[in-house]
């Protein structure tokens, strides 16, 4: 039954109890206090009360009439309840094992009749600061709680970014891969301009030899020989036609002088059928250079440095005659082989000595000069240089001459160096440039292994 003073909020005390006595002494001990209570008289009817309201502290007699205080102890400790309900078991049992009867049913504390309002109330005290105690400690539990699932929020935000950002990486790894293919696929075509670039080159070559056999063997004195053949062929009296005929007479002179020149003829052109075999074969070698790179790697020969640089020279033999360039070779003495690409010393050779033609060509006829030479500069290093007097390099162009696409030429690429430069280091070594200035010509330096 509700009394006065009772709150809606959580109620400070449930008196269960029946007897008439202690009622009103509860009502008189609680009747001045603040604490908030009521009483029920009949256990079963505090059982079902207890179900939808839950005070701080109950006072529960032991005898009931309905349920006793030991079974309502005892269901409500199951029900494990959140907020926690201090338990005074009131009794007039005053045997020990009756006592531990009903702290086993989870009691917290008993007060066996009759007892002292003062003791009764400094026990409500203690329940009350329990109840205090815990109900502070829930709600730092809850706090903690509501932190932690802040927590657990931010961690799973935490591991969503973080996918992202591992994605992220892979997304990036991926254009990096990418990136290095077309890399080395811009590698390939640039080989592939300067192979194109020197077949062009050795092409020329090869039709500027093939047009001079054309034209030696188009006026071939050939013809005079074939008619004088002829002539002789019609002699029945051979030995008067010699003798006395004045035609007859001059046939051996004619003979030597046919001889002579058709002796030229054949040297001009085997000299040029020589040429051309060497630009077929150089041909055929850089176009296998190109192959080397697109899959094998190159296999390294034992070469002679005099004999390759003689090779590449050879090539621009024609090229240089046509633009008066006299070009000098220097080997030093016992220069060990050079266990090198040969393919790749070449191309860097090429390159270098177009170069050196288009470097000259600012000159005076006459004036024209590249200078090659091969030296040891140290027991395991060669160093080829090739100077020219031409054109030059500016200060500011000492580097760039290398980058990619630069090129100062109205019809240049700017491969060549680049490619020569990648070259030098894939054999191992270095090209490097030197120039006193603008007119006043550039040295190439390429070391290299000899190992
Ligand atoms: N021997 C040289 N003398 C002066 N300048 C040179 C010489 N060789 C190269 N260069 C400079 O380096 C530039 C790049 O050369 P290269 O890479 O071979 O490309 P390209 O010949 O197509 O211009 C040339 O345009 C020129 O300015
Ligand atoms: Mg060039």
């Amino acid at each position: 039954m509700p009394e006065p003073g009772q709150s809606a909020a959580r109620e400070d005390i449930l008196i269960v109890e029946d007897s008439g006595v202690y009622i009103s002494f509860f009502k008189t001990v609680f009747a001045a206090s603040a604490y908030s209570y009521s009483i029920i008289t009949n256990g079963t009817a505090a059982w079902e009360k207890l179900q939808s309201s839950q005070p701080k502290i109950l006072l529960l007699d032991w005898n009931l009439p309905g349920m006793d205080g030991v079974t309502i102890c005892r269901r409500l400790r199951e029900l494990k309840r959140p907020n926690y309900l201090f338990v005074i078991m009131l009794t007039s049992m005053q045997r020990l094992e009756d006592i531990m009867t009903g702290f086993d049913a989870g009691a917290d504390d008993y007060m066996v009749k009759p007892f002292e309002p003062a003791v009764l109330k400094a026990k409500i005290k203690v329940g009350m600061r329990l109840c205090e105690l815990e109900a502070a400690n829930t709600s730092k539990v809850e706090l903690l709680a509501r932190a932690n699932q802040r927590q657990e929020s931010l961690i799973s935000r935490l591991e969503e970014k973080n996918q992202l950002i591992s994605k992220q990486a892979q997304d990036i790894h991926e254009a990096q891969m990418q990136l290095v293919e077309t890399a080395r696929r811009a590698g390939m075509a640039e080989i592939a301009t300067s192979v194109l670039h020197n077949v062009g080159n050795l092409l020329n070559t090869a039709m500027t030899s093939s047009t001079i056999i054309r034209e030696v063997v188009g006026h071939s004195k050939i013809s005079t020989l074939t008619r004088l053949a002829e002539l002789l062929g019609q002699q029945t009296d051979f030995p008067r036609f010699i003798q006395a005929d004045a035609r007859g007479g001059k046939v051996p002179m004619f003979l030597t002088e046919i001889a002579s020149v058709m002796a030229r003829e054949h040297q001009l052109i085997s000299d040029k059928l020589h040429v051309l075999a060497e630009s077929q074969e150089q041909i055929r070698q850089i176009i296998a250079l190109q192959q080397t790179y697109a899959g094998v790697a190159g296999v390294k020969d034992a070469v002679s440095l005099s004999v390759l640089i003689g090779d590449a020279t050879r090539l621009f033999v024609e090229s240089f005659k046509k633009h008066d360039i006299e070009i000098e070779c220097a080997f030093a003495p016992e220069l060990p082989l050079v266990n090198v690409e040969k393919h790749k010393l070449l191309q860097i050779l090429i390159n270098l000595l177009q170069n050196a033609r288009d470097a000259t060509k600012t000159l005076e006829r006459g004036d024209r000069r590249i200078h090659i030479s091969a030296s040891l500069t140290t027991p395991d290093t060669v160093a080829i240089t090739l100077a020219d007097n031409g054109v030059g390099i500016r200060p500011e162009n000492l580097e760039r001459i290398f980058n990619f696409g630069f090129t100062t030429k109205p019809n240049g690429h700017g491969f060549g160096l680049h490619g020569c430069a990648n070259l030098a280091r894939e054999m191992g070594g270095a090209l490097t440039v030197a120039s006193p200035g603008h007119a006043q010509g550039a040295t190439f330096t390429l070391s290299l292994p000899v190992k």
